[in-house]
Formats: structure tokens, C-alpha cells, sequence
């Protein structure tokens, strides 16, 4: 195809070169993606396999009604407030579909995730990025901005930093657009932004099963907000978002707490201990709250993250200012980290 056809592309945000073929696992350390080191809960597995049956031919529910009253349930919501998407990254698609049109501003701190700025070009949206001087303060000149759209990822990535929940209270109540609170990590974090439902209408939060769940090959996540704005992102979303074997996935998945607590005390403190080994070995490591670290290698991040790939170990790397000589490491299973530290010794 010639390339003056292509119009549009998510250019800069997917994590492996079209065509290549992404290294699935299998005799790798994957550690790029922040996907989780533990398995799903086993009665996810069981209701997958149960719904394995004639039904897949039936469309699924469109409103996905099952897991909307089962995560309802979870946060003492109404259904009416809850949506599921296709992963957390449909959600995102559907804030820029419902609240952002063309030329309109989006604002989020920056650094931060690396699909908001592609979305905005797809959706001819400006972006409208607000530097952070540290990690876990919020810029002052958000709550000002007066873009319809604000995303503020918190805990952030690639950073790991939780901005304070009066700061992001401030900058919701100074908004008069739609500020979506991405929490992908936050079952990770000592807090989230729940309690403010209750006080904005403005507020949306998304989450995803991808990590704190162990349900990132299913593609599912959640959002709450009022049922005005829940709304106005189903009256945007492809009619069958969501399917079959993932909304009873999700179902169970939300009902065996037991389960999901485990995993993210279990994350948690392989982070700290990932964290002070990277320590010890010269890196800078900001504090997480999160299921990866964030450290800057004490020598060029380009080479420490090359010479890992050659053995078969993949972390993150960004290399744009003012991040470029940071990497972003998920926390993984203590054979992971152990493979991690032996070839960190042996690069440094
Ligand atoms: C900040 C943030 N938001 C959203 C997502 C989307 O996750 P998913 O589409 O797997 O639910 C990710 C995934 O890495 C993320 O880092």
C-alpha cells in the first residue's frame, strides 16, 4: 500500500513493531508489560471452561449485564454506574469517542501512558501536556486547563508515583469537563479515588483485570462513574464489547476476593524486595505503587536494556526526555527477579 493512504495510526504507542512476532514467554523473562506473575483465579478458569459450550454462537449480553451487577456489587454502586470495556484501553478509546471532538484540548500530566498522545491524533484532539516536577505531585496548571477531557493515571505509569487524593479531588472540582482517573494499578496502591463518586459527577474511574487480576490475555476492564457519564460511553461503544467467555471470567474474577487479595500482597512485596536489590545495585528506584519499578540504571539505559534482551530478559524502556535514561521493570515471579539480578551483575 502506498504510504501517503495511511491517515492514521497509533504510531509510537504499541510495544512490538507491527509484523514482528512478540516474544510470548516462552523462554523469556518478560518483564515489559506489567502483566501479572501469578495465575487467575481458578474459579475464573473453571467458569471459562463452563461457558465453553453451544452458547458461543449467541451473541453476548450488549450491555454485558453479568459482570456490570457483579462489579456493582463489589463497590456498593448501582449498576447504572458501571461499564465494562474491552481492557482498560477500550475505555480510554471510548472517553476520547464521547467527550473529546476534533480540536477539542485533553489534558493529563506528563510522563504518563504512552497511548494518550496517539488517541489524541486518531481523534484529531490536541493534546495538552502538563510536566510533572516530581513524580507524585500533580501539576498545578491542570486544574485550570480547560480542556473537556482530563486523564490523570493513578498511580501513574511509567512513573509508579500516587498523586495525593486531595490534589486529585482539587483538579476534579476545578474541571467542568470529564477528568478520568485511569487506576490500572491502583489494587496495588494504599488508596484509590472511590470516595469520590460519591461527590462529582464529573469523575470516572477505569480499571482493567489485566493486573491485579491476572486476566491480561482475556481483555477486560471496568469503569465507574455516574450513571450520566456511564451513559454517554455506552451510546459510543460497538454494540458486542465485550464477550462471552470474558464476562463470566470477569464475574468470577471479581467475586473470589480471597484470591485477588493474595495476588497483590504477593506483588507487593516482590516489588519492595525487586526495589532494593535494583538498589544495591547502583540504581536510582523511585517508590511504587504499583505492580512495576521505575529505576534508572547507573549506566545508559539504551545498553543495560540491549544487553538484557540478548539474554532473553525484556524490560521497558522510554527514550524520550525527560525519562530517556529510565526503565520500567514489572514485578515478577522470584525466579524472574533472580535471572533479572544475575544478568544485571554481569552488564553493570
Ligand atoms: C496506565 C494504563 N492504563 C490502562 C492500561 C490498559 O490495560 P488493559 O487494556 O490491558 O486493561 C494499561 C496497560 O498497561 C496501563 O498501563
Amino acid at each position: 500500500m502506498p504510504k501517503s493512504l495511511l491517515r492514521k495510526s497509533l504510531e509510537g504507542f504499541h510495544p512490538y513493531i507491527p509484523g514482528e512476532q512478540p516474544p510470548d514467554g516462552e523462554g523469556w523473562v518478560k518483564l515489559n508489560t506489567n502483566e501479572s506473575p501469578l495465575p487467575p483465579s481458578p474459579r475464573v478458569i473453571e467458569a471459562i471452561k463452563a461457558a465453553a459450550n453451544d452458547t458461543l454462537r449467541l451473541y453476548p449480553s450488549p450491555t454485558a449485564a453479568p459482570a456490570r451487577e457483579a462489579i456493582a456489587r463489589r463497590f456498593g454502586l448501582d449498576p447504572r454506574q458501571v461499564t465494562v470495556g474491552n481492557g482498560g484501553d477500550e475505555l480510554i478509546e471510548l472517553c476520547f469517542r464521547a467527550f473529546a471532538d476534533a480540536g477539542d484540548r485533553v489534558a493529563f500530566p506528563t510522563p504518563t501512558y504512552p497511548l494518550l498522545e496517539p488517541l489524541c491524533r486518531i481523534h484529531e484532539a490536541v493534546p495538552s501536556p502538563h510536566p510533572t516536577e516530581l513524580p507524585s505531585e500533580l501539576p498545578p496548571s491542570l486544574s485550570p486547563d480547560p480542556a473537556p477531557l482530563k486523564f490523570i493515571v493513578n498511580p501513574n505509569s511509567p512513573t509508579g508515583a500516587l498523586f495525593d487524593l486531595p490534589a486529585v479531588e482539587a483538579a476534579v472540582a476545578a474541571s467542568s469537563g470529564i477528568v478520568a482517573v485511569d487506576e490500572a494499578y491502583v489494587d496495588f496502591a494504599p488508596r484509590s479515588a472511590l470516595p469520590l463518586l460519591d461527590r462529582h459527577e464529573n469523575v470516572l474511574l477505569l480499571r482493567t483485570f489485566s493486573k491485579s487480576y491476572g486476566l491480561a490475555g482475556l481483555r477486560i476492564g471496568f469503569a465507574l462513574g455516574s450513571p450520566d457519564v456511564i451513559s454517554a460511553l455506552d451510546s459510543v461503544k460497538d454494540s458486542y464489547n465485550v464477550d462471552r467467555l470474558a464476562i463470566v471470567a470477569a464475574v468470577a474474577a471479581i467475586e473470589d476476593e480471597e484470591h485477588h487479595r493474595k495476588l497483590v500482597a504477593e506483588v507487593v512485596k516482590h516489588r519492595e524486595a525487586l526495589a532494593a536489590s535494583l538498589a544495591q545495585l547502583g540504581f536510582e528506584v523511585l517508590p511504587s505503587s504499583t505492580n512495576f519499578v521505575f529505576a534508572r540504571p547507573p549506566m545508559p539505559a539504551t545498553e543495560v536494556v540491549a544487553s538484557l534482551r540478548e539474554r532473553k530478559i525484556l524490560v521497558r524502556h522510554y527514550d524520550r526526555e525527560p525519562i530517556a535514561g529510565w526503565i520500567r521493570i514489572t514485578v515478577g515471579t522470584q525466579d524472574q527477579h533472580d535471572k533479572l539480578l544475575v544478568a544485571l551483575k554481569e552488564i553493570l
